[in-house]
């Protein structure tokens, strides 16, 4: 991790082995929580440097960044999720967003503030994860010269492409491991090899799961349809958290109930650059039988069998998910956001490529 809390210094492939890794036990909880393990990109601030945590009840806590960034995303937050809101095209786009569950501290230091946020990846048991910047644009309106050119120099094809691979993971199923990309990959795609970029994130190792793809397509039309409603706010350096579920045993329609921190922290892995992958999920498992890979014989795969017995059926767009995440820079406007429908267009357009190639 770089002195400024961002996961930058990993190298931009890396292969994880779903292995049980000891030393995650001497990372310090505080109060029941641990480093989430299915974060993508984005800072590494809060307790212990660890980044977004997870909390026991299974949300996440996402470390308010200083201000004017924090308290602008908080209050975002706030306003759309405010129980007096009557706007309409706020009400809306509340089913966009991860849910808010207002603020949290630690015990120990009660003014140091996190977001209690829905975790997006919850009901998958292998969840394939993207983080995607939408826009033409990764600097706000108010941002200094030095900010503005700062944010071109990283990803000047930014304004042409809209959009920018912020991270990834993707679950390969012949050697039930994940591979994981980070910013550097990204910025290392272009006009022309950035569909690549996608198909990847869609690669199970095996086949291109084109399924996915078209269910994900019409969550992000959906989005579009929301920012072709609306005049009244500007996102910049949004993004949009892409999910689907990785698992070769998937059943679709399938619900899985996570198992939670614990036993995820227990039995996760550790990468090169330091960060914690696990294997949280598993399905309908009694306590004991908790563990993945772990002591007592419960693998993957008898953990994914038991949860078969207990499916429910929930429709197939419970395969996929897609919301919008990171909101520190969303500003008041009155006309449409067109820079981030480009973004939209745009990546839409590339995801119907892939179907048709
Ligand atoms: N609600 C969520 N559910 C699951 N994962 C999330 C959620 N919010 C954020 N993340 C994970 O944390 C990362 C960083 O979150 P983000 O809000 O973009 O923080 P930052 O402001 O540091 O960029 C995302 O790339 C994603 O992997
Ligand atoms: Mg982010």
């Amino acid at each position: 991790m770089s002195a400024n809390g961002l996961i930058m210094d990993s190298p931009s492939l890396m292969l994880e082995k779903l292995e049980n890794i000891k030393e995650l036990d001497a990372l310090e909880r505080v109060d029941g929580c641990v480093p989430f393990s299915h974060q993508v990109a984005g800072h590494k601030n809060g307790l212990n440097n660890t980044g977004v945590l997870q909390h026991p009840d299974g949300t996440i806590l996402k470390h308010l960044q200083p201000p004017p960034r924090g308290p602008r995303e908080m209050l975002f937050y706030k306003q759309v999720y405010d129980k007096d809101c009557t706007d309409v095209r706020l009400l809306v786009l509340q089913k966009h967003l991860p849910k808010f569950y207002g603020t949290w501290a630690p015990r120990e230091s009660p003014h140091e503030l996190y977001l209690k946020l829905e975790n997006v990846t919850r009901r998958f048991l292998r969840p394939c994860i993207m983080d995607v910047k939408i826009g033409r644009r990764s600097y706000d309106p108010f941002a200094s010269h030095e900010k503005r050119e700062q944010q071109i120099k990283k990803y000047p094809l930014m304004e042409e492409i809209g959009f920018l691979l912020l991270g990834m993971r993707v679950y390969q199923i012949n050697s039930e491991s994940y591979i994981t990309y980070d910013q550097l990959y990204g910025r290392s795609l272009g006009k022309e090899t950035v569909e690549n970029g996608l198909t990847t994130f869609f690669h199970n190792g095996k086949d291109i799961r084109r399924d996915a793809i078209s269910l994900i397509i019409s969550k992000i039309k959906s989005i579009l349809r929301w920012f072709e409603s609306q005049t009244q706010l500007h996102f910049y350096a949004s993004s949009l958290l892409l999910v689907y579920e990785g698992s070769a045993h998937r059943v679709n329609g399938m619900k899985h109930r996570r198992v939670e921190t614990d036993s995820q922290y227990n039995h996760g892995s550790l990468t090169r650059s330091g960060r914690t992958h696990s294997e949280p999920y598993c399905t309908d498992l009694s306590l004991s039988e908790r563990n993945i890979n772990g002591t007592r014989g419960g693998s993957v795969e008898d953990c994914e069998n038991v949860g078969m017995k207990h499916q429910k059926e929930v429709g197939l767009e419970e395969g996929v998910e897609v919301k919008m995440i990171d909101f520190a820079h969303v500003f008041p406007s009155d006309g449409p956001d067109e820079s981030y429908m480009y973004g939209l267009r745009n990546l839409l357009s590339n995801l119907e490529q892939i179907l048709k190639n």
